[in-house]
């Protein structure tokens, strides 16, 4: 069993000092706009990730006036209790686990694993593929004990040829990287591809219950077909040395979501889209607990206010059936209570004071 024993806020937006309890099914957080809902879900999302969903930079959260925020977090584990700790100050960020600095936020991710639906999560479908992307190499980071390092490399030598190209090295030094950005731009490359197919059932399985539509799954690499990947780097020197970039590779490569072969979202309502991506993020959660025999904590922002009833009911029957710790934001109660899955505990929030309702 996995949850968030306690959570306690300082300074952080419009929450000056909050203390949480939850409960080890679904939490509840309800209050108007602006009351501190989200950022609830983001001082949740500090621990877990080490940065927010919605600032890039930890400053801006620090509530205005004071000097910096605090979030801790008592960890419930199988293996007993994690202390996670983050600070961000005059000095900058310091991050704890058990008391002891950390300096990879890979280890909060192990430590705390999230999934976070909110109504961004639609860029999913809407916009391009570098979230696509993400969410593929969350699973893999999480299931595939090799990626991490595979993935860290490809990304070291990019960023190297990217710079040899930047600075107008010329086509020698910046062909000097090739061979190492092929070897591993491959195993990212095989290891994604090879996902795409072990993820698939768990998001047939979950769409099913939400949509009636087979979805498949096509990862496409970020190159042109038919080409290996050291012929493409080869393709498109010439025209990287122009634009400064390399142009090809995993980095641009994409998860297709497609019904009876066509582009998911070229078919979808907007409201379809929203069950659609909720979906896909839940099947994330489904397929970690599946493969890892761990729990994780599930995080749902606002959404149930942008979906009818029986969406709403499609939804909540799934994250029962999850059972796993989760966090719901909305400004009604109303529309999130329902028969499918009852709440645990429920928060008040209100002009960044948070209370338990009994
Ligand atoms: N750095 C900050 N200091 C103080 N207040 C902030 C800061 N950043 C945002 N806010 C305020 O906090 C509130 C945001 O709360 P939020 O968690 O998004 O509310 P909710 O999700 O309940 O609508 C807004 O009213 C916003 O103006
Ligand atoms: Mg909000």
């Amino acid at each position: 069993m996995m949850f968030v024993q306690d959570l306690e806020i300082t300074n952080l937006r419009v929450l000056e000092s909050a203390m949480l309890v939850p409960g080890q099914g679904l939490n509840v957080l309800y209050g108007p706009n602006g009351s501190g809902k989200t950022s609830v879900l983001e001082a949740l999302h500090l621990l877990g990730v080490g940065r927010s969903f919605r600032s890039r930079h930890h400053h801006e959260m620090v509530r205005r006036g004071t000097q910096g925020f605090r979030v801790n977090g008592a960890i419930h584990r199988e293996t007993g209790l994690r202390r996670l700790g983050l600070e961000h100050g005059p000095e900058g960020l310091r991050i704890r686990c058990d008391g002891q600095p950390v300096t990879s936020a890979s280890l909060l991710a192990k430590e705390l694993p999230l999934v976070l639906l909110t109504p961004e999560s639609q860029r999913l479908m809407t916009e391009g593929a570098s979230l696509r992307r993400q969410l593929l190499d969350w699973c893999l980071f999480h299931v595939e004990p090799g990626f991490l390092p595979v993935f860290k490399r490809f990304k070291r030598v990019l960023k190297q040829r990217n710079a040899a190209l930047r600075s107008q090295e010329g086509p020698r030094v910046v062909r000097s990287w090739d061979e190492e950005l092929i070897v591993s731009g491959n195993e990212v490359h095989e290891l994604r591809a090879r996902y795409v197919d072990v993820f698939l059932p768990a998001v047939e399985a979950v769409v099913d219950r939400l949509l009636p539509f087979r979805v498949a799954l096509e990862y496409r690499a970020g190159w042109p077909e038919g080409r290996t990947l050291e012929e493409a780097l080869g393709d498109s020197l010439s025209s990287d040395v122009v634009r400064g970039f390399t142009q090809v590779g995993p980095q641009r490569g994409d998860v297709a979501f497609l019904l009876d072969g066509v582009a998911a979202r070229k078919l979808m309502s907007r409201g379809e889209v929203k069950l659609f991506v909720a979906g896909i993020m839940l099947a994330q959660a489904a397929h970690f607990i599946e493969r890892m025999g761990r729990r994780l904590v599930i995080m749902v922002d606002e959404v149930a206010s942008e979906l009818d009833e029986e969406s709403r009911r499609r939804i909540f029957s799934v994250l029962g059936s999850l059972g796993v710790q989760t966090f719901v934001t909305t400004v009604s109660r109303g529309l999130v209570e329902n028969e499918a899955w009852l709440p645990d505990a429920v928060f008040h929030v209100e002009q960044g004071k948070v209370s338990a309702v009994v």
